[in-house]
């Protein structure tokens, strides 16, 4: 192996020693960079907009931290009982742990807290590691928005989850947590 190869293998962490806790505005730095390895231009927001949202009450940002270091993060925003995941990502170099599982799961605890029992998403149709995650969680494919990233004009496949209250779902979530041990 190459010292370039030793630089890009990745990280293999214990997902028990990730800690998901609210994102503060000392993280957007490494968020950004973060963001800027996993979203085109079109899809990045800008610190200001991430400042702005840790006071929106009907948004919630979670980042997860491995060794003092943030190593991922997710938001989203809840309309009556809707929740938006609007962005997740984890870093190129800790992907594969099952951080971005955690890190799903976290968020969509933090919205039922907010009163959620629906969720949905729009993921780039190519995308399939996030695909693989969210249909892991139940989230269903019900539409498609034609050519809605103006950087390479690809669908977004927008995905739903129609009953968080569903026993069924509810069984399915409560086995996913138990895989990451929490
Ligand atoms: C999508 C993303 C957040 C996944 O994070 P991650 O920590 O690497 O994923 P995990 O290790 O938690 O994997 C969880 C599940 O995702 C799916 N998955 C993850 N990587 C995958 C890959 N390379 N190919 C296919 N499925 C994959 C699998 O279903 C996996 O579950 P399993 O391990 O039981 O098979 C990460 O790839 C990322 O940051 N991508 C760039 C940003 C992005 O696309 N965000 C989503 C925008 S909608």
């Amino acid at each position: 192996m190459t010292f370039v190869d030793a630089l890009s293998e990745p990280i293999r962490v214990a997902i028990t020693d990730i800690e998901i806790r609210g994102m503060r505005a000392s993280d957007i730095e490494t968020v950004a960079k973060i963001q800027r390895e996993s979203f085109s231009k079109i899809e990045m927001w800008s610190p200001q907009s991430y400042l702005t949202e840790l006071s929106n009450a009907s948004a919630a940002y979670r980042v997860a931290v491995h060794n003092e270091k943030v190593v991922g993060f997710g938001g989203i925003w809840t309309v009556m009982d809707e929740v938006h995941i609007t962005i997740l990502g984890v870093a190129l170099s800790h992907r594969g742990n099952r951080i971005g599982d955690l890190l799903l799961s976290e968020l969509l605890i933090a919205s039922w807290e907010m009163g959620a029992t629906r969720a949905t998403l729009e993921v780039r149709e190519t995308n399939d590691a996030a695909q693989g995650l969210y249909r892991k969680y139940g989230f269903i494919h019900v539409a498609i928005r034609k050519a809605y990233y103006s950087d390479n004009g690809e669908n977004a496949d927008i995905l739903w989850i129609n009953d968080m209250l569903d026993p069924a779902w509810r069984e399915q979530f409560d086995k996913n947590r138990a895989a990451l041990g929490r």
